[in-house]
């Protein structure tokens, strides 16, 4: 009888077991997909900086058209408002809802140990797309994919100083306001670094000011408003570090009544490339602007595609990156024993635009 009763429980468990299994077969990084309508379904909780710019509109569009349902996945998407305390509050939450991996786009590199070591003692592999992470141990996260931000700060500094010589300008004073992007941000980071080694390494630069505009068109506004206040038309150079700042940046320099451009009296710089970006970048408002590649959906999905194949990935991965610039005075950029053409921007370039 006692044996009875054992069997009748014994098999009792092994049947809610299966029920389990059958809900969510997530276990390890090696058994990751659950079944939805007899399909395999990959579950990715993703965490988004925000919304802060067109760039990072452009990066979402792409992670959600590639983690979609037609594409076999389940996409829980969280947007941080710019926040690292509401990025870390979604990563715990993936982390209960056992995801299969957890993507992380960080709003700034330092700050993720403690939340990181979290997802992987849950054994939730975790990929680090656009900026990256500064953790004391890199096996907190599997993978990173986006954008060398020094090399882009380089070439943009590296234009400055072609485009100046190329005009026969290159031993005149140059006074440069730096419209930073999000403190601690990698892209501020490489940005920022790239511009001041340069101003070091040119006697006749002045960086007369660098203040954080956030990414954002409305910060980089206010924030070149008290930069002219503050120097007026001493401007010669506004580097902005992204689109949206150039865009508030032109819009203070106008209304104050000066001419950006490479023949007024403000040269704006800036990063991105976005299709409004490359609009103002074709009237000539933004001379030169230096490619930062949002498209990070398929690159995520083909670093999850390996992993589910048992392949190993790369560690880091670097977008190549191109530049344009509004005329051709400036044609090619040697940076560190590599040369990078500069493309002056056409209609035809534009209309290709795909963000
Ligand atoms: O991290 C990439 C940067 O973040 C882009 O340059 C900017 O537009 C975005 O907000």
């Amino acid at each position: 009888m006692k044996k009875r009763i054992l069997a009748l429980v014994m098999t009792a468990l092994m049947v809610l077991s299966l029920a389990a299994c059958g809900s969510n077969t997530k276990q390890t990084s090696n058994d990751t997909a659950s079944t939805k309508g007899g399909k395999d379904v990959i579950t990715v909780g993703f965490s988004q900086v925000g919304a802060e710019s067109d760039w990072r509109t452009a990066n979402t569009e792409s992670m959600k058209s590639t983690f979609s349902e037609a594409n076999g996945y389940e996409l829980i998407f969280d947007d941080a408002q710019q926040k690292q305390e509401n990025q870390i509050a979604a990563i715990r939450n993936f982390i209960q809802q056992e995801v299969d991996y957890i993507v992380l786009a960080p709003v700034t590199e330092t700050g993720w140990d403690t939340v990181l070591k979290e997802a992987k003692d849950a054994g939730i592999p975790v990929i680090i797309v656009d900026r990256m992470v500064d953790v004391s141990d890199d096996s907190l996260y599997t993978a990173w994919v986006g954008s060398n931000f020094e090399l882009e700060g380089k070439k943009s500094a590296a234009w400055l100083d072609a485009y100046l010589k190329a005009a026969g300008k290159d031993k005149d004073e140059v006074n440069i306001v730096d419209i930073q992007g999000t403190i601690g941000a990698s892209a501020q980071i490489g940005r920022t670094k790239g511009l001041e080694d340069a101003v070091a390494a040119h006697s006749n630069w002045k960086l007369l000011s660098k203040t954080s505009g956030e990414f954002t068109q409305a910060k980089g506004q206010e924030v070149m408003e008290s930069m002219l206040k503050q120097f007026g038309d001493k401007i010669d150079v506004v580097y902005c570090e992204n689109d949206n700042e150039a865009f508030g940046a032109i819009d203070a320099i106008e209304a104050a009544g000066y001419k950006v451009g490479l023949d007024g009296d403000m040269i704006v710089m800036s990063f991105d490339c976005t299709k409004a970006g490359l609009t103002d970048t074709l009237s000539g408002k933004i001379s030169q602007n230096t490619e930062c590649n949002p498209l990070h959906g398929p690159r995520v999905e083909e670093i999850i595609k390996s992993l589910e194949s048992g392949q190993t990935v790369d560690k880091k991965k670097y977008v190549d990156e191109v530049i344009f610039s509004f005329d051709d005075s400036v044609k090619s950029l040697s940076i560190d024993g590599t040369d990078y053409p500069v493309t002056k921007l056409t209609q035809e370039i534009l209309d290709k635009r795909a963000y």
